[in-house]
């Protein structure tokens, strides 16, 4: 998605500090670039560049900018027009005075535009945030907050607005409503920003502004209304060891956050799980166990909704709950029947992905029970939920999501061990999967020595076009996950199956060059995905078969990568690593961006 940034501070940091900025959100949405630089003599200094933060930087490079000390800047994820310089933000006013950077989408631009144009004024791009600053000046009535005001009532949509006026660089203003921002201040230096991580080190402390937020900051004061009324904004500390994420030995940050699961699944379950007892902790869950639950529903997108169906298996299996998984921008719009004794799970990696946000909203108007698995503390999601589950996963950079499902699928499996230990769940079955979970770093950690293994069968199906995931009942799901990181990180087009639903009709679509991959660590139905694998064999098509090392039917496989597997309930968290390294394998031989993918961005702020 878009993502802003604004500083004002000291004269001559003005383009570099933004120019840091845009590259530390980069990774969030990089159609495009631009900058917009303004001095106290009133000059004002718009670049902007296509593709990466990089491309701006460059053109950037022979430019005087000692004498600018407040300045604005913008990465884009298209969303009205093209990738082109004319439609990179930031735009200007009809006059020049003033300038916007947007994050969202004015859903009622073409009308406002229309008026706009009727009264006179010029287009310059095809974006829908043009609107905003022909609009701002307008109706520019002398005072930037009430203006601002003014502005908000007119729009329709989702949007992070920041400006600049040309004629008073001494500050920055703006309002939020549906997308990220925050003010950071510094020792001597002010900040706005989309995420707050991203100015670790450069702040002492920040505010997380709310939806309807209008604000107009200097270096010496700020305002915030909310309405008509000054808004008491929580200032909050950058906690110390929030560090900014740094590469170290590895050559991206898809990698990096593959070999962290090790790690981050032991993150997530220290003090929930005491191995050495066998007991649960967690006064959350206590509250949640203690409403009764009949129904879960689980709403998420993408790899967040992939954990939520192994969620349901999880819930189902061990709580038994019966559970529904819809993907959330599906369930904002469809029927909600909202009950007392119905718990709504919203899962989020980033904590902003605006349909999932919205779809809670909507179940906390109609009084409904609501629990956020997330990643980001202090997250839209983590706010609007109150409870729920942190998934410890630590900043995910890499676009496709790694670790971070992982730690998700761990907390909804805390989540079924903890009702279901309420809800009579077998105590062998318990403590059998208690015992797993403590093997599950070091498994891991086994994985992710084959991944030399790994890489040789993927590079030798690198320049296949088509794909087949498969697997059954919580492998299902893995294949699921397994293919959409093949799409996003390679661009090869990939389709999940259940292994016994292929005979019925996409069977048609195998010959000699359309691999599959058969997801079978083992357990019941392995027999029955080994038959499946036998019928593509037949009619000539290869199947990689991610196996146990055990498995009776290794020869119906083409290749094989094999693993050490644990109790079935356990092998996804093992199959999705071999999954997410045959996808990264593939995708680097063919060359591909593996932390940035095109047309993706790490958080999905609009819908
Ligand atoms: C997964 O690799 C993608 N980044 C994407 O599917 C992502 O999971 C989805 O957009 C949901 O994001 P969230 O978890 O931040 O809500």
């Amino acid at each position: 998605m878009c993502w802003v940034f604004g500083y004002i501070g000291a004269p001559g940091k003005a383009a570099r500090e933004v120019l840091a900025g845009l590259q530390r959100l980069e990774y969030r949405g990089y159609d495009s670039a631009g900058i917009c630089v303004i001095n106290p003599d009133k000059n004002l200094e718009v670049i902007k560049a296509v593709g990466k933060v990089n491309n701006l930087k460059v053109k950037t490079d022979s430019i005087d900018f000692s004498t600018y000390h407040a300045g604005i800047g913008h990465t884009r994820w298209a969303t009205h027009g093209g990738v082109t310089e004319a439609n990179c933000h930031p735009h200007l006013s009809q006059s020049g005075r003033f300038v916007v950077i947007h994050n969202g989408i004015i859903e009622n631009y073409a009308e406002l535009r229309d008026e706009l144009i009727a009264k006179g004024y010029v287009f310059h791009s095809e974006t829908d945030t043009e609107v905003t600053v022909h609009l701002f000046e307008d109706i520019f009535d002398g005072d930037y907050l009430s203006t601002m005001t003014k502005l908000v009532a007119k729009m329709h949509g989702a949007y992070g607005l920041v400006f600049l006026d040309r004629d008073n660089g001494n500050q920055i203003f703006g309002t939020k409503k549906g997308s990220p921002m925050v003010l950071g201040f510094g020792k001597t230096e002010r900040y706005i920003s989309s995420d707050y991580r991203s100015l670790i080190g450069l702040i002492d402390d920040y505010i997380i502004l709310e939806d309807g937020d209008i604000f107009l900051v200097t270096l010496d004061n700020y305002t915030i209304l909310s309405g008509w009324q000054d808004a008491d904004r929580t200032r909050q500390i950058v906690g110390e060891d929030e560090k900014v994420v740094e590469l170290g030995d590895f050559p991206n940050f898809m990698l990096k956050e593959v070999f962290e699961q090790p790690r981050v699944l032991e993150d997530v379950f220290r003090g929930r799980i005491d191995f050495s007892s066998n007991s649960l902790h967690s006064d959350t869950l206590e509250h949640i166990a203690m409403l009764g639950i009949k129904k879960v529903t689980i709403v998420a997108s993408g790899t967040s909704y992939h954990a939520g169906l192994l969620g349901k298996y999880y819930l189902e299996e061990l709580s038994n709950i019966p559970v529904d998984v819809v993907v959330s921008t599906e369930f904002k719009y469809k029927k909600k029947f909202v009950s007392s004794d119905e718990l709504y799970i919203f899962v989020s990696q980033s904590g902003e992905t605006i349909d999932t946000l919205d779809s809670l909203k909507i179940v906390k108007e109609q009084w409904g029970h609501v629990f956020g698995i997330v990643n980001v503390p202090g997250s839209a999601i983590a706010r609007a939920a109150g409870q729920g589950l942190f998934t410890r996963a630590g900043t995910e950079v890499g676009v496709a999501s790694t670790k971070a499902f992982v730690t998700q699928v761990a907390c909804f499996l805390f989540l079924s061990l903890y009702l279901g230990q309420k809800n009579g769940l077998d105590y062998r079955k318990y403590r059998e999967i208690i015992d797993s979970i403590a093997k599950l770093p070091e498994a891991i950690s086994s994985i992710l020595l084959s991944n030399e293994a790994i890489r040789k069968v993927a590079e030798k199906y690198a320049n296949s076009t088509n794909f087949f995931y498969l697997g059954r009942a919580h492998e299902l799901v893995i294949a699921m996950e397994g293919s959409l990181k093949l799409k996003e990180l390679a661009y090869i087009h990939s389709e999940a199956y259940s292994s016994g639903e292929l005979k019925h009709g996409s069977i048609a679509l195998i010959d000699s060059d359309f691999p599959s991959l058969m997801i079978n660590g083992g357990g019941i139905l392995s027999p029955k995905n080994a038959s499946s694998a036998e019928e593509i064999r037949a009619r000539g098509g290869p199947v990689i078969g991610i196996i146990a090392k055990d498995d009776p039917n290794k020869q119906v496989y083409a290749d094989v990568i094999e693993f050490d597997p644990l109790i079935s309930e356990l092998n996804p968290f093992l199959e999705v690593v071999i999954l997410q390294l045959f996808a990264y394998h593939i995708a680097n031989f063919l060359g591909r961006d593996v932390d940035k993918p095109r047309n993706l961005a790490k958080s999905v702020t609009v819908e």
